[in-house]
């Protein structure tokens, strides 16, 4: 697993921070209300430390092609607005009450605060797409954010859908999380002017490289320390995710299946479960099985990278794939 000293994404996070102080600085701007509560939860979301990996992709597919521009900078902001703005949403519809190692928007302000900030959010993004004024952008981000929220609805409806197959699976993390990285990709690409093959190519590593994060996403789940996500683990069966390593371990093990379909049928843990399906998760192979999924995926990313493009920029794309198919948090 990666070392948290000289990771790709501690080295992107320096190449690029100047651009990512532009970001931030962005971001102060766009969350301004009169109406208080919107700059508190927008401020304490933002500041609570999040990876800012989707905005880092628009940056460096932007550098990848030496764009001299500015317009990376507030489209990377839309881009890390509609994913606060999901996770405003998600936390609430998955009762989570720790992100990012605090206490969550909706454990702090309740519900209501998050669902509605989050709208602030979506909007807010959208103004700044339509002031951006490059019809192609707008419609590439409407329909990414249009898909989002269209994986998240697919999700709830296979809650506890214990016959998941993995293309089910794949569809949701797709929609629900990768189309977002494809568009921080792409978009660098269009900024630039590349042609439409090249970003083809780029939307197309962003893909890949977007399922190989949430399939590490789901080994976390099972394999991590709460402590070392910031977040809740041994959760997503409790919300009625079936995830790649559950679904290849129960493919494996009768007994965990069982077990599974109690969980459905109690609508959670009883006792002791929670460490059960973990343990047999892992014996099963399920962990291994979505680590080389996430493997494999970031080799179809990083072929995805096109030849022409600054060479030490397209290395840490390169490597930023494998990243996350191997992080730890
Ligand atoms: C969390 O995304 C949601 C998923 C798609 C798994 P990140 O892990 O990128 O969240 P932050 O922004 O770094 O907290
Ligand atoms: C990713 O799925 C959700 C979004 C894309 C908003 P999860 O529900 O697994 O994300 P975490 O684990 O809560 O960050
Ligand atoms: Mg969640
Ligand atoms: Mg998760």
């Amino acid at each position: 697993m990666a070392s948290s000293i000289d990771n790709p994404l501690n080295r992107a996070t320096q190449l690029c921070r100047e651009d990512l102080r532009g970001v931030d600085a962005c971001i102060r701007r766009e969350l301004d209300s009169d109406v208080m509560m919107i700059p508190a939860i927008g401020n304490y979301i933002v500041d609570s430390g999040g990876k800012r990996l989707r905005p880092l992709l628009c940056i460096l597919s932007a550098r990848l092609f030496s764009y001299q521009g500015e317009r990376h900078i507030p489209l990377s902001v839309v881009v890390e607005f509609l994913h606060t703005a999901s996770l405003l949403h998600d936390d609430v519809v998955d009762s989570s009450g720790v992100r990012r190692g605090a206490p969550s928007a909706n454990g702090v302000w309740g519900n209501q605060a998050s669902v509605l900030v989050g709208d602030f959010l979506f909007s807010r993004a959208f103004e700044m797409m339509v002031a951006d004024g490059h019809l192609e952008i707008l419609a590439l981000l409407s329909r990414v954010s249009n898909t989002l929220a269209e994986g998240e609805v697919l999700q709830l409806v296979r809650t506890f859908h214990l016959g998941m197959t993995e293309a089910e699976y794949l569809e949701v993390v797709e929609s629900k999380t990768a189309i977002l990285f494809s568009a921080a990709a792409e978009i660098g690409a269009r900024v630039s002017e590349q042609d439409e093959e090249i970003i083809r190519r780029m939307a197309e590593y962003g893909m890949c490289l977007g399922v190989a994060f949430q399939l590490m996403d789901d080994v976390l789940d099972y394999a991590a320390e709460a402590q070392d996500v910031g977040k809740p683990v041994g959760h997503d069966l409790e919300e009625g995710k079936i995830t790649l390593p559950l679904i290849h371990a129960m493919q494996q093990d009768p007994e965990l299946y069982a077990i599974v379909e109690a969980v459905a049928e109690r609508d959670g843990y009883a006792e002791g479960e929670r460490e059960a399906v973990r343990d047999r998760v892992q014996a099963a192979g399920g962990v291994q099985r979505c680590l080389d999924a996430a493997a494999e995926y970031a080799e179809r990313a990083k072929v995805c990278l096109p030849e022409s493009g600054d060479p030490a920029i397209r290395q840490l794309m390169s490597d930023l794939a494998d990243f996350s198919a191997r992080r730890t948090h």
